[in-house]
């Protein structure tokens, strides 16, 4: 049994509450072995690395890439973002007719920029997006969830194996020399934050930019107000991220002690479900809640997450995502969802929060 927080305030709240843990040896079912090998959301919730710990390990395994990710570093990739963004933009022209625009556009630009951090090479880039997906899916069969972890297991171990062997200017070989200087993280601490950054690092974004086109398209009027200069682009990438939150739902953390919250008793070794798409359309909290509203004052929402395990990535995401959205309407400002392509079908997913495919024209 899991508890889904599906309010905006009980979400923040419990966010940051030390009596919430991520240690998934917190979680009663877990620590007495019910769960059965193939459980979709097993690898999820396993994944050796700063998603499932608390304290001390967790400030020791995020310690050990934020520097990756501050502002100033964040600045410094702009212009490489940019002429990735160009390049893909240059490459959709060629195009003709309509085309799905998350194969072509949303997909490989934060793909692009994650792997170049990684130092992972292209074929490496796609094999990994295909075992990602399947590690994020809940339709998988028990047996493609195992083959994905052993997969993507396997394929970031030879990344790792590779880098010793030759060293690049990249987060993997960092990673590799933490480990050798002093020890500060184990080998399979190693390849699950690989994993960890490859799958946030991408499919996210990835999301988000598909349900930003997504919600411009369906509503024109919205898409005038940034074409226009009335709204920024930056107020896109907010609103979509509480209307169309990339990451539906986080698995998973458990309660370190009984808690009440609303009128309700999590005890203690129960789990929680972080429901962050549900959060973003509180109408307790967001009047309207439903509607695409770029207008919107103030946009703040939970979709990149709160307290100690905020996203890490939140200021490439949105830096990605400005500039994907910046760049193909700037490039094509009349573009629009094809006219005869079926209605786009959801992932099946718990945790990514997106359509499968985004048909589009350009003109
Ligand atoms: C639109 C894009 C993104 C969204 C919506 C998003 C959302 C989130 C959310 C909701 C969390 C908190 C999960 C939880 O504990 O409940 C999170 C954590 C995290 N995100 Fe992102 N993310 C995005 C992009 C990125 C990118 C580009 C990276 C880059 C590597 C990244 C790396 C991480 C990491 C490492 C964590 C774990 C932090 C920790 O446990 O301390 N994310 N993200």
């Amino acid at each position: 049994m899991v508890w889904a927080i599906t309010h905006h305030d009980t979400l923040q709240e419990l966010l940051a509450d030390p009596r919430v843990g991520k240690n998934p040896q917190l979680w009663t079912t877990f620590r007495e072995g019910r769960l059965p090998e193939g459980w979709p959301l097993l690898n999820f919730v396993t994944v050796p690395g700063m998603i499932t710990v608390d304290g001390a390990d967790h400030r020791r395994l995020r310690g050990l890439v934020t520097q990756a990710f501050t502002p100033r570093r964040i600045a410094e990739l702009a212009p490489a973002v940019e002429a990735r963004c160009e390049r893909l933009l240059d490459a959709m022209a060629t195009l003709e007719g309509e085309f799905d625009l998350r194969e072509h556009f949303a997909y490989p630009l934060p793909m692009q920029v994650i792997g170049e951090l990684l130092g992972l090479a292209v074929e490496q880039q796609h094999q990994l997006h295909e075992l990602s997906d399947t590690l994020v899916s809940s339709s998988a069969t028990p047996e493609a969830a195992v083959a994905a972890q052993r997969g993507l297991f396997a394929l970031l171990g030879s990344v790792v194996a590779a880098k010793r062997a030759e060293p690049g200017d990249d987060l993997t070989t960092d990673l590799i020399a933490a480990r050798e200087a002093d020890d500060r993280l184990t080998e399979q601490e190693l390849v699950g934050t690989l994993l960890l950054m490859l799958v946030a690092g991408h499919e996210t974004t990835l999301n988000l930019i598909t349900n930003a086109v997504r919600a411009l398209l369906a509503d024109r009027s919205q898409l005038e107000l940034v074409l226009s200069g009335q709204q920024p682009w930056s107020a896109v990438v907010e609103e979509t991220l509480r209307y169309d939150s990339p990451v539906g739902q986080f698995p998973l953390r458990y309660a370190v002690e009984d808690i009440e919250v609303g009128g309700v008793l999590i005890r203690r070794g129960e789990a929680l479900l972080a429901s962050y798409a549900s959060a973003g359309r509180d109408e307790g909290h967001y009047p309207d809640a439903d509607r695409f509203d770029l207008t919107r004052q103030p946009a703040r929402h939970l979709s990149l997450g709160h307290g100690p395990h905020f996203c890490l990535g939140a200021g490439l995401a949105r830096l990605e995502a400005e500039t994907a959205l910046r760049g193909l309407f700037g490039r094509f400002p009349g573009l629009t969802a094809a006219k005869d392509a079926p209605a786009p079908e959801p992932i099946a997913s718990f945790v990514s929060n997106s359509v499968r495919t985004l048909y589009v024209r350009t003109a």
